[in-house]
């Protein structure tokens, strides 16, 4: 049988032929019709499901579900196996439908799950996080890390929707803002969109009632993805490449790190300002704009890290990661605001300057 999930007119569409779906917003428990289902497997972390399974539980009332720990430490194949164990255990079939009720650890992970699980099953995304929201739960990249680099084990592999409820934002923890306030800097840059930029900055936690605001920006955000997912899915053509930006360091810091001093979203706005000094140093952006943009990302708010980092464990990283390992040296840079460029040809010593720059800005330690 072919399912579709029904959307409004006002919703975002990924368009892939007949794997388009589309993101859609407003109350998430009303959007899906159970009835297309036989069952389903709730995939959630502890954080959400204290505030938000039971609704779920009551809409798909045989489904079993499966709360994994919260954090990027449970995007690992040791989690793989066990989830895998579980939809064996339940029965799951291929009529069945995976729930990735969560943030963007538990969409990877139950992306991965149904990317893989008896070759290929459906699911859907509910993004808990405003990063899940504007960011991973969008494109169908799904995987799990290495303890040598992030997301190098992975597939793509689209979900039959994307619910966005803000709703679930008004438990979001003070670092889920913060960490999903990086991902939207990065939007902010690659459109030149100024309004955009200027909310980080302004973001107030005390007053983080969701507001009219907030939910334009994250449609903004998600239109302009789904857009270079529809044109480039695969991340092959250079177009959804882009989105990179910020995440060649980022990843590095985030993985020396031992994925937990750094958050995602913190960890990009380090990369973020290692993609902006290049991009100076290039004489790609002018001093003024690159001081601009400096002095609006050392606002954000970056936890102190207490480890040392070594240069070269940073490069490994680096290297590593399928952005750069598979194009030599690739790198997304900027242009000027609103105007990204990929270049092929970074050498380590850009690298190393950048790398002691935001170790610098941000009073990190990294030795040679
Ligand atoms: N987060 C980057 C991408 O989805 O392509």
């Amino acid at each position: 049988m072919k399912r579709s999930i029904q959307h409004p007119a006002s919703s975002i569409q990924v368009n892939l032929g007949d794997r388009s779906y589309g993101i859609i917003f407003g109350d998430s428990h009303r959007t899906i019709k159970p009835h297309l289902y036989r069952d389903a497997c709730i995939i959630t972390d502890k954080n959400v499901a204290k505030y938000h399974l039971r609704p779920w539980e009551e809409l798909f009332p045989l489904a079993q579900t499966m709360i994994l720990p919260a954090g990027e430490k449970t995007k690992s194949m040791k989690t793989m196996s066990l989830v895998y164990d579980f939809l064996a255990q339940i029965g799951f079939g291929r009529d069945h439908l995976i729930i990735a009720l969560g943030g963007g650890v538990v969409g990877d992970i139950a992306g991965f799950a149904a990317a893989t699980y008896m070759r290929g099953v459906e699911y859907i995304q509910i993004p808990t996080t405003l990063l899940a929201m504007v960011d991973a739960s969008i494109g169908g990249k799904t995987g799990v890390d290495l303890t040598l680099g992030k997301n190098l084990v992975g597939a793509f592999h689209q979900p039959k929707a994307v619910l966005v409820d803000f709703n679930y934002l008004k438990t979001l923890p003070r670092r889920e803002w913060n960490n999903g306030l990086g991902e939207i800097y990065k939007y902010a840059l690659l459109t030149g969109e100024i309004e955009l930029s200027q909310i980080p900055l302004q973001f107030d936690y005390r007053q983080r009632a969701f507001s009219k605001n907030y939910s334009k920006i994250v449609r903004f955000c998600a239109q302009y993805k789904a857009g270079l997912v529809s044109q480039d899915e695969r991340d092959v053509g250079g177009i959804r490449m882009v989105l990179n930006l910020g995440h060649t360091f980022g990843h590095a810091f985030e993985a020396g790190a031992g994925f937990k001093a750094l958050k995602h979203g913190e960890a990009v706005v380090l990369g973020l300002m290692g993609a902006v000094f290049i991009s100076y140093k290039r004489n790609l952006l002018n001093k003024k704009t690159f001081d601009k943009i400096i002095d609006e990302l050392s606002k954000f708010n970056i936890p102190k890290i207490t480890r040392v980092f070594q240069f070269m464990e940073l490069l490994t990283y680096i290297l590593r990661d399928k952005k750069t390992a598979s194009h030599n040296f690739r790198m997304v840079l900027l242009k000027d605001i609103g105007k990204p460029i990929v270049v092929h040809d970074i050498i380590v010593r850009e690298f190393r300057k950048a790398c002691g720059f935001i170790s610098n800005t941000f009073g990190i330690e990294t030795k040679d």
